[in-house]
């Protein structure tokens, strides 16, 4: 099949691209560094020129429900009018379990994004999964001021990114679906804690502040809602093997080559 991957290059992009790629598919990239600006929307007639299915795994970070809103439809919108256009016969999209009813924040946009592509007219499937492995990390890299990590509380069943973009593969060769299976992880977390086990296994020197965040985010978070329902498919890596796996990239490396990147 050919494979179009939107935010190929992001966290689970680049394992959806491998699984792709391991399986024989002949894979299309679309993120910003190829040239493809997805909020914009321009140049994807030819991009999109003989795909079986665009696999959306685009993302955008922030923590502001009218960016997130704008992001997710503005991506979406565009994919799927250059996908009807151009004659893929199915979207893929990936969102996020236990959402429902949060319209705020970073979630209002996913839910605006699940709207736009049920109620639009190119075949799908759309998956859930719970909060990445990678999660922890992304976390960690926005909350950290020096040596202070304030993290929110949270609870969650966290996946690895690698079995989440190889599960999108796979959905992407079945055909369109509409709402497939959620996909969650092994095991209960709570975020501090995740944080916290990774910095010691990484040998990284941060004090871990746990804070209750405000408003219907930070609740969603809290409450334990974002673990989803016992019936969800389950993966295998928990997050201390993904630790120990080389998807991981330990801390301090990472602060290390963002710093070298700001510097040039
Ligand atoms: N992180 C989690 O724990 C989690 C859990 C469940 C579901 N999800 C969902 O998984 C998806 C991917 O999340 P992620 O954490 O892998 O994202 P990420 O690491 O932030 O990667 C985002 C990707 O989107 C691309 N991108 C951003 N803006 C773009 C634009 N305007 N045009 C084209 N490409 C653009 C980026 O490439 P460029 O910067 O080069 O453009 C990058 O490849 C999201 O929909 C998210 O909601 C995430």
């Amino acid at each position: 099949m050919r494979l179009a991957i939107a935010g190929a290059t992001g966290t689970v992009g680049r394992h959806v691209v491998a699984a792709a790629q391991a399986r024989g598919h002949d894979v299309r990239s679309l993120t910003r560094r190829d040239g493809h600006d997805l909020e914009v929307g321009t140049g994807l007639a030819d991009a999109l020129a003989g795909v079986d299915a665009v696999i959306d795994v685009a993302s955008v970070a922030t923590t502001s429900t009218r960016r997130s809103r704008a992001f997710f439809e503005a991506v979406t919108g565009n994919l799927l009018r250059a996908e009807r256009e151009a004659g893929v016969g199915h979207h893929v999209a990936l969102s996020i379990v236990g959402i429902d009813g949060v319209d705020a924040a970073y979630y209002a946009g996913k839910l605006a994004q699940e709207r736009r592509v049920e109620h639009g007219d190119v075949p799908y499937t759309l998956l859930r999964a719970t909060q990445f492995h990678e999660f922890a990390q992304q976390v960690l890299a926005q909350l950290s001021f020096g040596r202070i990590a304030v993290i929110p509380v949270g609870r969650f069943r966290p996946v690895a990114a690698r079995e989440v973009g190889a599960r999108l593969v796979e959905l992407a060769e079945a055909g369109p679906s509409g709402r497939a299976a959620d996909l969650s992880g092994p095991r209960d977390e709570r975020l501090a804690d995740m944080v916290r086990r990774m910095l010691a296994a990484d040998g990284a020197r941060r004090r871990v502040v746990e804070v209750r965040l405000p408003g219907a985010f930070g609740r969603a978070l809290a409450s334990g809602a974002m673990r989803g329902d016992d019936d969800a498919t389950r993966g295998r890596i928990d997050f201390d093997a993904w630790l120990r796996s080389a998807d991981h990239t330990p801390v301090e490396a990472k602060a290390d080559a963002a710093a070298s990147a700001r510097l040039g």
